[in-house]
């Protein structure tokens, strides 16, 4: 396949894609993903991470609708769950968001349930998604937006080799106080893989 295959006028996005590193894999959703889903995002500690509004508390109806409507893999966006691969568990969500064909740019969005934490599966998760972005969807830049708070997800991207352009200076409102956010990007030409791709 092409590099830029998918971001070709007259081709169609990838179809059923699974990406696998050594700890997780990267596959389509499933229905039966949904109740741990609510589960995860349901704990305070991962709804503060998430800047697009997900209604809190996250209730079965709401992630039911989200994936009756759920076009995971379009000429816009990727959408993948996230699975640990030891145990076969589903663990979170991983997607590009806002794809550009014009400009070739998107942005990433991830949350793993608090119990995978600290483990390395974020890292390995941003890196193969990175790695599908640039290398087969032919995008140029993917953006990250962590909130300034978030210490481990703006670690976990710079450990990709994601770099701080700038951050919006109170770009949030949420819970009585405003929230500065920090915005990570990665160019295709920075990008020489990361610890996942690198063994
Ligand atoms: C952000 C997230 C995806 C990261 O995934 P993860 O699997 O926990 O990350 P990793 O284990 O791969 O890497 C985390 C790194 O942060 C470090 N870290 C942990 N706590 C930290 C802290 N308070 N300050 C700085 N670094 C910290 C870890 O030590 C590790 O770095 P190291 O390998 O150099 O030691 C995950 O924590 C998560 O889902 N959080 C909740 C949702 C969220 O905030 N999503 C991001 C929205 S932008």
């Amino acid at each position: 396949m092409r590099r830029d295959a998918h971001l070709e006028e007259d081709k169609e996005p990838i179809p059923n894609m699974r990406l696998e590193g050594r700890k997780v894999l990267l596959r389509e959703f499933r229905r039966e993903d949904l109740p741990l889903a609510v589960e995860y995002l349901n704990h305070p500690d991962v709804a503060a991470g998430q800047r697009i509004v997900i209604p809190f508390p996250y209730r079965i109806e709401d992630v039911e609708k989200w994936f009756e409507s759920l076009d995971a893999h379009s000429e816009k966006a990727y959408a993948f769950a996230i699975e640990e691969k030891s145990s076969g568990t589903f663990i979170g969500g991983w997607g590009l968001e806002g794809i550009t064909p014009h400009h070739r740019s998107a942005e990433g969005h991830i949350w793993l349930g608090m119990d995978f934490w600290g483990q390395g599966c974020g890292t390995e998760a941003v890196t193969l998604l990175v790695d599908f972005g640039f290398l087969q969807i032919g995008l140029n830049k993917i953006k990250m937006c962590p909130f300034a708070f978030n210490a481990m997800a703006i670690r976990c991207y710079e450990k990709v080799g994601f770099k701080e352009e700038g951050r919006l200076q109170q770009e949030i409102f949420r819970n009585g106080e405003f929230i500065d956010q920090v915005m990570m990007r990665l160019l295709r030409s920075e990008y020489s893989g990361g610890p996942a791709a690198n063994g």
